[in-house]
């Protein structure tokens, strides 16, 4: 049976990678907001926004791992960090970022199982929780 998810060992790999620098560029993105995000209508979700950030970079080293694992190079680039002004502007920005990161990691968690890669796709389960709770709170915040 094929999914139109299948990929090769190697193409996943290169996948992975991307994801990495999605969570580089998470850990900048948040730790610029969580600086200049202000107004009393933004306090709660910017003390989220602070345990976003710690989980992120437990993301960014499961997925170095789990790449070097498979053989690959980990790698080291950020993809542009958009900056913004307005408080509401930058969380929808953190909400595209998430929305994008819940979907790719639901679709590599099917392409590890498909590739017989069930150590990996466990190792992506926190991922895949944490990032559909990071979607949640900023929905909630966002009121949407
Ligand atoms: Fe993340
Ligand atoms: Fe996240």
């Amino acid at each position: 049976m094929t999914t139109a998810h299948e990929v090769d060992k190697e193409k996943f790999v290169a996948l992975l990678n991307e994801d990495l620098g999605t969570e580089y560029q998470s850990i900048i993105q948040y730790t610029n907001h969580i600086a200049t995000i202000s107004g009393a209508e933004f306090t709660s979700i910017v003390t989220e926004l602070k345990a976003h950030l710690v989980q992120e970079l437990s993301h960014a080293q499961i997925l170095a791992e789990q790449v070097s694992f498979l053989g690959g190079e980990p790698g080291t680039t950020v993809p542009p960090v958009e900056r913004n002004a307005d408080g509401r502007k930058a969380l929808q920005a953190d909400l595209r970022l998430e929305t994008e990161q819940l979907e790719r990691y639901r679709e590599r968690f099917a392409q590890a199982n498909d590739l017989n890669l069930a150590d990996v796709a466990e190792s992506l389960r926190p991922l895949l929780e944490q990032t559909q709770e990071h979607v949640r709170d900023l929905r909630m915040a966002l009121g949407d």
